[in-house]
């Protein structure tokens, strides 16, 4: 194993288990009989989840060994399944999207109002000219209109492209490139924590760094929109006002078509395409949505995600409306700036499902029990977390003070690539234990194992390897060369598994099956939730002037994760502040704000190896402010001490 991978170490594991409150079992929509009978058979237990949906065509099989695909021969559409059926089964007025915008705003849509809405946008695309699988790109806020815009998209078959609206104008044309997109849309402008933030000057900016002439479809938020300034701008509300009423057939699309593509961060340096497609991300999305989120149509569920990312997709907009509940957007939710917020609003709306983040939970533990308290959170019946690993008090506090030790806590492994949950407790299942995301859904076989691909001990570190195909697999997965292409360049050794896809994530199993993840070994970070490939954040830097080198890791500090950049200046006559404030602006430019680094760190070398290979393990644990281990495979030991006595002095 290269010596600068990060760390196997087995974290502590839990040592009690939580069973689910009886009145939760009663009612769960999976138990135990009805979930473990269906998948004894295999792969043929996943068709439980096709069934959850209305297909056109019915699928041949439920999975094709030869093609390696999912569903094959079966057809549907997912805007159908998302709304018209809802419609066709008499819940045209039940609600299916509750908006809250950020100045107070409410905005309430049926599932009749949302069809409507829906159709004009898919109609108004047409009129622009899309055709089945040209790319759309969305760079827009939580406001209705994005979901309006991915169904509408959904509808013609035209794959989407959502970009967070943190990224940068460079980041967004980037995506439009790759993808080789014409047609965006967007919003004048948007709230995010409390600031107003100006989106028009962005959009420009694709304008010139797209190398074909670019559609721009702009919502109204601040009421700035004049109907555009272009002879290619459209204003969405007047456009959409023109074909009012329209009805669009929605288009037949096979269950291996591409639903669309996401861009995540890898170890590249590039943006990383994951292309989710039609019929097996759908079924995972509302299988998982319905066995794991418990979600029933009665519903108002809560997920604080944003939908720029992949948690966003699948759990703020398709699982739950193909399911057909009633889903909150709530436009400051990713970022909750307000100690009281998000319980009023689970009071207000009498919230049954919540869904968030384990560094929204470490926050709202630091603000204190008296917020949640103060509020009647007892409509409230599961709670959800996703995104980075729980610590095992941060999900006592949200157990206790949040769910009055009556909700259970799903906590959900899973990642871009995989387009939902894999491993995790079944709510009405199993017993939780704190801190251990849970077990492999039935269905999904994952291991844990060694550099050479065999299985580990019980409670002993190793990677965390997904070993048969799941529903929800990317297309980029969807070949068996592909898999063999994995398996064979990157540890661990995977070659013996006739399926393998390695996750890049360190993680153990207890004696009691549970799996904990521990987190990356690769060169991507989480902070704050948000997925960082650190080569594109230093490769932004390294284009600085009087950057010589630099290093981004990640650190826990007062119990959060962190972002440190390590700069070594190429000129030291350079004044170091004036230096961090080019990096940082540069890496707001070339990828967003959102990317800033905590803390920039200058040192006259990285510590680097003989063969010259910049050892990250140790810039970690200075980033954690903890003692730095072994040094002896430094050729410049000094500079560890360099580092430390110099981060003391600020
Ligand atoms: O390291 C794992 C961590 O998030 C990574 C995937 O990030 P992303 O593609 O952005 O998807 C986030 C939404 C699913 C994983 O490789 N991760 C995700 N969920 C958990 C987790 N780590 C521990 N426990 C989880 N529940």
């Amino acid at each position: 194993m290269p010596d600068d991978r990060r760390t196997l170490e087995t974290r502590e594991p839990a040592d009690e288990t939580v069973e689910p409150p009886e009145s939760f079992v009663e009612q769960a929509n999976v138990s135990e009989e009805s979930v473990l009978e269906c998948f004894e058979e295999g792969r043929q237990g996943w068709e439980r989840a096709a069934e959850l949906l209305d297909w056109r065509d019915g699928y041949d099989a439920v999975f094709d060994e030869d093609s390696n695909a999912w569903l094959p021969g079966g057809s549907l559409n997912v805007s159908e399944n998302c709304l018209d059926r809802h419609v066709d089964d008499g819940r045209g007025d039940a609600r299916a999207l509750v908006w809250e915008g950020q100045a107070g705003e409410t905005r309430t849509y049926s599932y009749d109002e949302l069809l409507r809405e829906v159709n004009a946008t898919a109609a108004s695309l047409r009129s622009l000219g899309v055709e089945e699988n040209d790319i759309v790109t969305l760079y827009m806020p939580m406001v209705p209109e994005l979901p309006v815009a991915m169904l509408a998209c959904a509808r013609i078959g035209a794959p989407h492209v959502v970009v967070f609206t943190g990224y940068s104008a460079e980041a967004l044309a980037e995506r439009m490139r790759e993808s080789g997109s014409s047609v965006l849309f967007t919003c004048d402008g948007y709230y995010r924590g409390g600031d107003a933030i100006s989106l028009r000057n962005r959009a420009e900016t694709v304008r010139v760094s797209v190398p074909w002439e670019v559609t721009t479809v702009i919502v109204d938020r601040f009421g700035s929109v004049d109907a555009g300034t272009g002879a290619s701008d459209y204003a969405y509300d007047s456009l959409v006002e023109e074909h009012a009423g329209a009805s669009v057939e929605p288009v037949e699309r096979d269950s291996n078509d591409e639903l669309f593509y996401i861009y995540t961060s890898g170890t590249t340096g590039e943006p990383k395409r994951v292309t989710h497609t039609t019929g097996g991300y759908l079924s995972h999305a509302a299988w998982t949505s319905h066995a794991v989120l418990d979600i029933k149509p009665d519903d108002t569920y809560w997920c604080s995600a944003d939908i720029g990312w992949i948690t966003g997709h699948t759990y703020v907009v398709y699982g739950p409306l193909a399911l057909g509940t009633t889903v909150l957007l709530d436009e400051g939710a990713s970022d909750f700036t307000s100690r009281s917020k998000p319980w009023k609003t689970i009071e207000e709306y009498g919230v049954d499902i919540f869904y968030t983040s384990p560094s929204a939970i470490r926050k709202f533990m630091k603000w204190g029990e008296e917020y949640p308290a103060a509020h009647d959170l007892s409509s409230l019946r599961l709670l959800g977390t996703v995104g980075e690993p729980i610590n095992p008090r941060a999900w006592r506090w949200f157990y206790e003070h949040v769910g009055d030790e009556d909700c259970p806590v799903v906590d959900t492994w899973w990642q871009t690539e995989t387009g939902g949950h894999l491993i995790t407790t079944l709510p009405g299942v199993h017993d939780m234990k704190p801190g251990a995301a849970g077990f492999p859904l039935p269905g999904v076989d994952a291991e844990v194992v060694d550099a050479e691909g065999g299985r580990v001990e019980p409670g002993t570190g190793g990677y965390l390897t997904i070993t048969k195909p799941w529903l929800g697999m990317p297309r980029e997965l969807s070949t068996r060369e592909r898999w063999a292409e994995h398996g064979d360049d990157e540890p661990p050794d995977l070659s013996e598994f006739e399926h393998a896809y390695f996750t890049e994530d360190s993680a153990f199993v207890d004696e009691d099956g549970y799996v904990t993840v521990i987190g990356r070994v690769d060169d991507v970070i989480k902070v704050s939730g948000h997925r960082f490939g650190t080569m594109e954040i230093e490769s932004a830097i390294a284009d600085v002037e009087g950057v010589a080198e630099a290093a981004v890791v990640d650190g826990r500090r007062d119990g959060q994760r962190v972002m440190d950049a390590y700069v070594s200046p190429s000129d030291g006559s350079l004044r170091e502040d004036e230096v961090r404030g080019a990096v940082l602006k540069a890496v707001e430019e070339k990828i967003g704000s959102f990317a800033r680094p905590d803390r920039v760190v200058f040192t006259s070398e990285l510590p680097k190896t003989t063969s010259g290979k910049t050892v990250r393990r140790l810039l970690t644990e200075i980033a954690s402010d903890e003692e730095p281990g072994d040094t002896s495979v430094l050729r410049n030991p000094e500079i560890v001490g360099e580092i430390r006595s110099s981060l003391r002095d600020e």
